[in-house]
């Protein structure tokens, strides 16, 4: 049974940047009300909303992996790691994005799947084979013909990025080869009950994976998941190892087992845990707003730091607008001069001094808050104050 959980309310397409101010509207499908439940059967958590592929991910998508330090290293570290323990012959990554992961490859082993065709461009400029299309069996066959199997299929926040599960794993199981390695990362949901982080739902995030529910899921195509790694990325994140059953290369380690009974202990597979959560996010949207405004009372100015798709849900869900946050700033050339959609709130292009003008922060991009803290060091030290929502709202430094 499917069982709605969390109300987070109207919200705008996550990623539709505005180039100027606008008033949306449900009737032109740009809004929709954003609710988040869980299947008592499979353990999965999903939002109940599915936006079209096509409107989200397209030749306008703004989103760059390559755009923070900690990203870029984390995917060089991967293929450092990849390289060693796998030695793929061909690797195929799906959602290969602005080529953060696969330029770490020799060209000659490596095909990138992105349907975004302004991302995908980016890789195929540098000489990198791309597919400019939505991973589906249709694509998977095409690409069958021409390679007949691969290696190590990858694939970071983009399986969560799809509706139709059993048609992206279909599709994995007709490429991968018999001894073959699927890698996929995603936020965890454990790390978003704990921290309470009701932003890592969105339009895009269809699901938020446990290692309870991928288990389940993966138990359908004869796979399993040998071996996990918890990384800070996305404000917490879990890298599944996952191979065939049959393939017996590779001893599922003590970790999964680590990671299985750890959910367990916090009964991610129970309704009550999420009913749980939802409270603690009202409090959280309460919190939060009486922060924003006792600062504007004493006529304080803030600034948003990372107009992340994260920060639209806050935004929206605790209607903060301008008269609370005045502007925020990014480093994406995309979003630099649009606005937050659904709030209407500029996004002004980053430079070394943005923040001198602000007495307070708002942490949009909470989940690098040690490279942006570290890196606007001498601010926080003229006084200058960060606030995040997370875990709950309070000031950091
Ligand atoms: P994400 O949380 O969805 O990965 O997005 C991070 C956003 O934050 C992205 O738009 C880039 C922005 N950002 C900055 O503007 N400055 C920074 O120092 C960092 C780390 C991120």
């Amino acid at each position: 049974m499917i069982k709605p959980f969390l109300n987070l309310g109207l919200q705008p397409l996550a990623n539709e940047y505005q180039k100027s101010p606008k008033k949306l509207s449900i009737k032109k499908g740009q809004l929709y009300n954003l609710k988040v439940c869980f299947n008592t059967n499979t353990k999965l958590v999903s939002i109940s909303k599915r936006i079209p592929s096509e409107k989200m991910f397209n030749s306008k998508y703004p989103y760059r992996s390559s755009m923070s330090l900690t990203m870029k290293a984390s995917f060089k570290n991967l293929s450092q790691i990849i390289k060693k323990r796998f030695n793929p012959n061909l690797l195929l990554e799906i959602g290969s994005n602005d080529g953060a992961l696969i330029k770490n490859f020799n060209k000659d082993n490596v095909i990138g799947v992105e349907p975004c065709k302004n991302l995908a461009q980016i890789t195929k400029k540098n000489n990198f084979l791309t597919y400019d299309d939505y991973w589906n069996l249709n694509l998977a066959s095409k690409i069958k013909k021409k390679f007949k199997f691969v290696d190590v299929i990858y694939s970071a926040n983009t399986l969560t990025h799809i509706s139709d599960l059993n048609d992206v794993f279909k599709s994995i199981c007709l490429l991968l080869s018999d001894d073959g390695v699927l890698i996929i990362e995603d936020p965890s949901l454990l790390e978003c009950v704990k921290k309470n982080s009701y932003d890592q739902f969105y339009n895009e995030h269809i699901y938020l994976f446990s290692a309870i529910a991928v288990n389940y899921l993966l138990n359908k195509f004869n796979l399993e998941i040998f071996d996990l790694e918890n990384l800070p990325t996305h404000g917490g994140s879990l890298r599944y190892y996952i191979k065939r059953k049959k393939n017996k290369n590779f001893k599922v380690t003590n970790r999964v087992n680590i990671q299985i009974k750890k959910e367990i202990f916090y009964e991610l597979h129970k309704f009550k845990t999420y009913k749980k959560f939802s409270n603690n996010v009202s409090k959280s949207k309460k919190k939060l707003i009486q922060i924003l405004n006792k600062i504007k009372k004493n006529n304080k100015s803030i600034i948003g730091y990372g107009a992340t798709a994260k920060a639209v849900t806050v935004l929206n869900y605790c209607n903060i607008n301008k008269d609370l946050i005045s502007n925020f700033t990014d480093t994406t050339p995309e979003k630099i001069n649009n606005y937050i959609p659904g709030r209407n709130i500029k996004i002004l292009k980053y430079n070394k001094n943005i923040l001198k003008n602000y007495d307070y922060v708002f942490l949009g991009a909470w989940n690098f808050s040690k490279e942006i803290i570290k890196k606007e060091k001498k601010f926080i030290k003229k006084g200058l104050k960060f606030i995040s929502h997370v875990p709950f709202p309070k000031f950091i430094n």
